[in-house]
């Protein structure tokens, strides 16, 4: 689908449940909705929003739609680098499968049933966020040892694997080294995921560049099928699973504004809540900011 077409079938006000649908009920993430199809999963991605690990009270309307199909364009842009988790034909399954709802298939993926690696997979280019507090302290991120003098932001002299454990939920991943990923997957799967989040990062950071955004750092998500074969799964190079900034606002030594929910996270610290649930309501010009950026990495993305 076009740019165009997206943004003209959004909703004007945020779907944050799933309701009324005649499949099993599996799981439910922070963001996302996962419903048993027997032979697939039809992961339905809702407009909720969480800062600092809680869901806030309020969605921003259209956000699983715009993370959907973003999330399908990069599956399309990657799929030479490693193959991933969804069915070939995803408007006939949407059909096959009696999903004629619209707003429902924007904000959906049918997608192969695998076993998730306990593992997120970070790569990172630029120095910010927990890596640079990590180097502040120690001058490593994840046990790699980083050039002195570097930075808040500054890009790296190469991309990093910095991956973490897979928390549950209401807990924070754990930054982890090398060796505990290698005790975690073993060492086949490890390196294999290790080359490939770098590999998907390079070409994310290439191609975000070329629509005037840089991609600091990114989280991938690999599963396996019964026979062992590696796919990637989950969402892809979206605002919530990475960190984009606008390239013509970069400059290191500060925070760079990104394409997420900065509005909402710089809203909710000078409220000083204490960042346990319930969270506070979001004021309407913070949700349609919020939204509007979402809006302009998509249109960055797939509307030129
Ligand atoms: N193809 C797949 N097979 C099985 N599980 C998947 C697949 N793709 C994604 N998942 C899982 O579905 C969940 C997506 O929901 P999300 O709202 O992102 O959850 P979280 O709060 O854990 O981030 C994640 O736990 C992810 O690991
Ligand atoms: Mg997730």
């Amino acid at each position: 689908m076009t740019y165009a077409e997206i943004a003209a079938a959004l909703p004007t006000t945020a779907r944050t449940s799933i309701d009324g649908l005649a499949f099993p009920h599996l799981a439910s993430g922070k963001v996302r909705e996962i419903f048993d199809l027997g032979d697939a999963l039809l992961l339905v991605a809702t407009d909720r929003l969480s800062a600092f690990d809680v869901i806030l009270p309020d969605g921003i309307p259209g956000k699983g739609a715009i993370l959907t199909q973003m999330s399908l364009w990069w599956f399309a842009q990657t799929a030479g680098v490693i193959q991933n988790h969804l069915l070939p034909d995803q408007p006939g399954e949407f059909s096959r499968r009696g999903i004629h709802d619209r707003d429902l298939q924007l904000r959906s993926m049918i997608v192969r049933k695998l076993k998730p690696l306990a593992i997120e997979c970070v790569a990172r280019g630029y120095l910010i966020g927990s890596g640079w507090s990590s180097y502040q302290k120690t001058g490593q991120v994840c046990g790699i040892p980083l050039p002195p003098g570097l930075r808040q932001a500054d890009r790296l002299p190469e991309p990093i694997f910095t991956p973490t454990t897979k928390a549950p939920k209401g807990q924070h991943d754990e930054p982890i080294n090398d060796a505990q990923g290698t005790a975690i997957v073993g060492a086949a799967l490890y390196e294999k995921v290790k080359a490939t989040s770098l590999a998907l990062y390079r070409l994310g950071h290439e191609r975000a560049h070329a629509a005037g955004m840089i991609l600091a750092d990114t989280k991938f998500e690999f599963g396996t099928d019964a026979a062992g074969r590696l796919f990637l799964i989950d969402e892809v190079l979206t605002p919530d699973s990475s960190r984009y900034w606008p390239a013509d606002h970069y400059a290191p030594d500060q925070s760079p504004p990104s394409y997420d929910k900065q509005f909402v996270r710089d809203h909710l610290l000078a409220l000083k809540w204490d960042q346990k649930p319930p969270a506070p309501r979001l004021p309407a010009d913070v949700i349609a900011r919020t939204q509007e950026k979402y809006l302009a990495a998509l249109r960055n993305l797939i509307g030129r």
